[in-house]
């Protein structure tokens, strides 16, 4: 069972497209992979911008100072980098990026 772990819900645009618990110590894009929704990452280390998504609602931790693949705009945009950020509340995340 799944016992409190946050609830992730992807969607694109306003279309919901899958949702998976937040497992511990996995970045959203191996959720995102759990409730079989396929998020292109490439780096994986939060450098290149190609695991961009935008954060609808809920929590998810923005490191600071800001990886290099994310800045004060995009973060003000709900952008997030789901090769290498965590959920820590039940969230909505849009995978079309914030640009
Ligand atoms: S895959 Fe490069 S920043 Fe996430």
């Amino acid at each position: 069972m799944s016992g409190n772990l946050p609830v992730v819900r992807f969607f694109r645009g306003k279309q919901i497209i899958g949702s998976a618990n937040a497992e511990p110590e996995t970045p959203l894009a191996e959720v995102a992979d759990l409730a079989g929704v396929i998020i292109p990452t490439n780096c994986t280390s939060g450098n290149c911008g190609t695991c961009l998504a935008r954060l609808i609602s809920g929590d998810v931790e923005i490191p600071n100072p800001l990886p290099p693949g994310l800045d004060d705009f995009l973060v003000n945009e709900g952008g997030i980098l789901t090769c290498c950020l965590f959920a820590t509340s039940d969230c909505d995340i849009d995978v079309i990026p914030p640009l």
